[in-house]
């Protein structure tokens, strides 16, 4: 029989890319998701808040305490369900750190995936914000998705069309939010390759490598490569990516922008709407490199919130408001938090 090890008052610094001191009353970690179902049954059964933890690179704690049960997501694998002559289907446990997958598919030849290189954390999570980046999102990849139901205990599978995915968001943050834990996410990669090379400075990256014909390595290379260069590193500073969103607004609010902001970048996004540079909009109110105590955002990124030293959860949520408000009162665009704010 399966027994619960149930950890009290574990500090979870370690376990959050934000580096917050926050103690869990419990804590536990999940290795096998045949396991689920016990640990919901023990939280109900005590009335517990839950808080399920992946790798913690999209969370910010903002109190000292975390009153209710953490459920670390470990478990962890990768295996092969299908494959015919021009692509694989593969499964991937939720608590398999995301990269690791990545590189190691990569590594042997398949690709689809290799412009998500060095996002942080597990894979349970990238569905559920639909992560995204250098051209490429989840969704594109992503063919189903393995969950537990905590409202009606059971398993469910749900295939792409069914998980509403968008830019950061999926049915994970909308209808079913809080009522899943993600156990697998089954990805549908490519035998043959066709590099995305349109977005921001990987082509001219490619050439610096002195790569013609990319492969999906050098690829994943130049992906790291950039990333390593603009974003800090967790392990050295406190941080959790891009605080915000981009924010995306109909184009008419993007031309009475323009009339005062003649520079405004702005992208594509679903007809009708533009998606502005929520570093710009930061930037250009004065936010870029400012320190304020043990919180700032990055000298190199705008949108990026650092603990630098011993910073509070509460001392960065209340320099994030002053960013938005800021934003907002210079541009009356609203900014929103990709981070989930854990109170
Ligand atoms: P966590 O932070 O542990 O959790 C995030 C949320 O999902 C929480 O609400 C948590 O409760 C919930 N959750 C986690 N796992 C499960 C599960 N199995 N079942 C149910 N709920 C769960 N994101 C991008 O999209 N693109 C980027 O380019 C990118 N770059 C980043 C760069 C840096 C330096 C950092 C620190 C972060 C970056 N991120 C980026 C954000 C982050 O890496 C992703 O959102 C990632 O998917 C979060 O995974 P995690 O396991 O750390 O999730
Ligand atoms: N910019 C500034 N000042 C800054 C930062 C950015 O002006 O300080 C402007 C520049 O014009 C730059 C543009 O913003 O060209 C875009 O910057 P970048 O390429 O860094 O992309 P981003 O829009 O800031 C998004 C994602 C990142 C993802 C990158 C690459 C969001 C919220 N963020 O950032 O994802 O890695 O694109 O695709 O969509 C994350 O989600 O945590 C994350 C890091």
């Amino acid at each position: 029989m399966f027994v619960l090890k149930i950890v009290n008052n574990e500090n979870l610094k370690q376990y959050n890319t934000f580096g917050i001191n926050t103690i869990a009353e419990y804590s536990v970690r999940l290795e096998d998701e045949s396991n689920v179902a016990e640990t919901i049954e023990f939280a109900k059964s005590r009335s517990l808040k839950t808080l399920i933890l992946g790798g913690g690179s999209n969370l910010l704690f903002t109190q000292k305490d975390f009153n209710g049960l953490v459920i670390a997501i470990r478990n962890s694998g990768i295996e092969t369900i299908e494959e015919d002559s021009t692509s694989v289907l593969v499964k991937v446990k939720a608590g398999h750190d995301w990269d690791n997958f990545v590189e190691q598919t990569v590594l042997m030849g398949y690709s689809g995936h290799e412009n998500l290189s060095l996002i942080p954390g597990l894979t349970g999570a990238a569905p559920i914000q639909n992560i995204g980046a250098y051209g490429q999102e989840l969704q594109n990849i992503c063919e189903m998705v393995e969950y537990f139901d905590t409202e009606k205990m059971k398993g469910k599978i749900i295939l792409n069309r069914e998980c509403s995915f968008g830019y950061r968001t999926s049915i994970f943050k909308e209808s079913i939010k809080g009522k899943f834990i993600i156990t697998a996410v089954y990805f549908r990669l490519q035998k043959g390759f066709v590099p995305k090379t349109a977005y921001g400075s990987i082509s001219e990256k490619l050439s610096k490598m002195g790569v013609t014909k990319p492969t999906p390595v050098d690829l994943r290379n130049a992906v790291i490569s950039i990333r390593k260069e603009k974003l800090p590193d967790p392990k050295v500073t406190g941080n959790a990516g891009s605080f915000f969103k981009n924010p995306v607004v109909k184009i008419e609010k993007l031309k009475i922008l323009q009339e005062t902001f003649t520079d405004i970048p702005y992208y594509p996004a679903t007809e009708g709407y533009v998606k502005l540079s929520a570093g710009w909009l930061i930037e250009k109110c004065g936010f870029k490199g400012k320190r304020e105590g043990n919180t700032g955002t990055a000298p190199g990124h705008a949108l990026v919130i650092c603990n630098f030293g011993e910073a509070t959860g509460e001392e960065i949520i209340s320099f994030a408001y002053k960013i938005k408000d800021s934003v907002f009162n210079k541009f009356t665009v609203e900014i929103e938090p990709e981070v989930n704010i854990i109170t």
